[in-house]
């Protein structure tokens, strides 16, 4: 293994353990099956079962709620590494706290004690849903609708894209007592498996993260109690906004984890191939590939641990650099694995060799969690003002 790893970097000893850990967790438990589960769609039960017994759910929660407090570099961190050895698996992990962080952060304490010791530990799975069909990058555009009736609301409308939807005990939805409000109407409510009138559809068939499903959500009547709503009425956006500040870091890691899967698969391939009586390596023009590889993986890596580093040290309103980590970290992936392919010619293309699976799982970093379009928006809004 070369230099490329982040290895090199300061973290505290509690963050270097938790790293040591997640690589061996990831290379031993996780990786073996990364293959098989793309292949088959299937749901990475061994991976899931893997992170839980390391305790890695807990890390993003406060010590009162079950967690170690280890932070949001910490998440950053574990995700890298799982998407090292599989993104299918850090998707869903990174699921937990994305559909748990809006409990921490809006919760009351009695939602808190309900729920977060056991997502904590993983006896409990959350997800996130805020897009619907018509309202993606344009997510204070949702409709489905929250009508307060005495002490429950009822809920109409569907949800899409929600990540671990059909496995999730507990998700955190995200509707509007009033589409006219936009932002201003969005309400965020906790919806549990089994409540009547809520069913999930249809599962996607994806190009890439294949063994992280993606479904659908319908609301059909579906009576929520007052005591689920997260925050007051209104306050849902900010809610789930807050919750991206904090996940897209991490959502980050997970495309600098591929990156370098990427890098590390060309540089050994390059030492190994010969062509022209002479290992790949030795020609210039790829050593030139996998020196810009090399910078854009660690440009990434700078990027997300600033950007995480900033949410353990209470900088609130990180969302600039959140965004340029995401968005950076994202598209560095899909260029650092493209290349990777590149590096491999015929056989890179083939399914023999992981490199076409890094390529895939790619580009949905630069899609979830808000596109790099909506990002580069973001980045710009903040540049300008207004
Ligand atoms: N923190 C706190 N508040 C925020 C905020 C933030 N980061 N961003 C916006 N707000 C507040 C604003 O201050 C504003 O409040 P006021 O009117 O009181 O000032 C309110 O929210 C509305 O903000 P905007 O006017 O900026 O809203 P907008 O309609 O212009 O949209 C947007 C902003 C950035 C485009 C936003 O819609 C967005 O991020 N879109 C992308 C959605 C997204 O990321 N979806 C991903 C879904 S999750 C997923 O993909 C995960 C998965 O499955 C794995």
């Amino acid at each position: 293994m070369g230099i490329a790893m982040n290895d090199r970097f300061d973290l505290t000893e509690d963050q270097r353990l938790i790293r040591e850990l997640a690589r061996t967790i990831a290379r031993e438990r996780v990786a073996p099956h990364a293959a098989h589960y793309d292949a088959t769609e299937a749901y990475p039960e061994a991976s899931i079962r893997a992170i839980s017994d390391a305790g890695f759910y807990g890390i993003w929660l406060p010590e009162q709620y079950g967690g170690t407090n280890l932070g949001c570099l910490a998440l950053a961190l574990v995700c890298e590494e799982i998407a090292w050895a599989c993104a299918a698996t850090a998707t869903q992990y990174l699921d937990q706290p994305l559909g748990g962080l809006p409990i921490l952060l809006a919760g009351t304490e009695a939602q808190k004690t309900k729920y977060l010791p056991r997502l904590a530990t993983g006896e409990l799975l959350a997800a996130y849903s805020l897009s619907e069909p018509g309202a993606g990058s344009d997510a204070a555009g949702l409709r489905t609708a929250a009508t307060r009736k005495g002490d429950r609301y009822v809920l109409n409308g569907t949800k899409q894209w929600c990540t671990n939807g059909d496995h999730a005990d507990v998700i955190t939805v995200f509707a509007t007592v009033d589409p006219k409000k936009r932002a201003k109407g969005v309400t965020a409510f906790l919806v549990e498996r089994g409540m009547s009138g809520f069913v999930v559809g249809k599962k996607e068939k994806k190009m890439g993260i294949r063994a992280s499903p993606t479904v659908a959500l319908h609301f059909t009547d579906c009576a929520v109690p007052v005591a689920n709503r997260l925050g007051e009425e209104g306050e849902g956006f900010t809610i789930a906004m807050q919750t991206l500040d904090i996940t897209r870091p991490a959502t980050g890691a997970m495309a600098v984890g591929i990156g370098q899967a990427a890098l590390d698969a060309a540089v050994a391939y390059a030492r190994e191939r010969q062509q022209f009586g002479q290992a790949i390596a030795a020609f210039q023009g790829v050593q030139f590939m996998l020196a810009d590889m090399a910078m854009q993986v660690h440009a990434a890596r700078l990027m997300v641990y600033h950007a995480a580093r900033q949410v353990d040290t209470g900088i609130r309103s990180n969302t600039y650099e959140a965004s340029m980590a995401k968005c950076w970290a994202g598209d560095a992936a899909m260029k650092v694995a493209t290349d990777a392919v590149q590096v491999f010619g015929g056989y890179g293309y083939t399914r023999e060799y992981p490199v076409e699976r890094f390529m895939r799982d790619a580009k949905i970093m630069q899609i979830y969690e808000g596109t790099n379009q909506i990002q580069r928006l973001i980045i710009a809004k903040e540049l300008l003002g207004g």
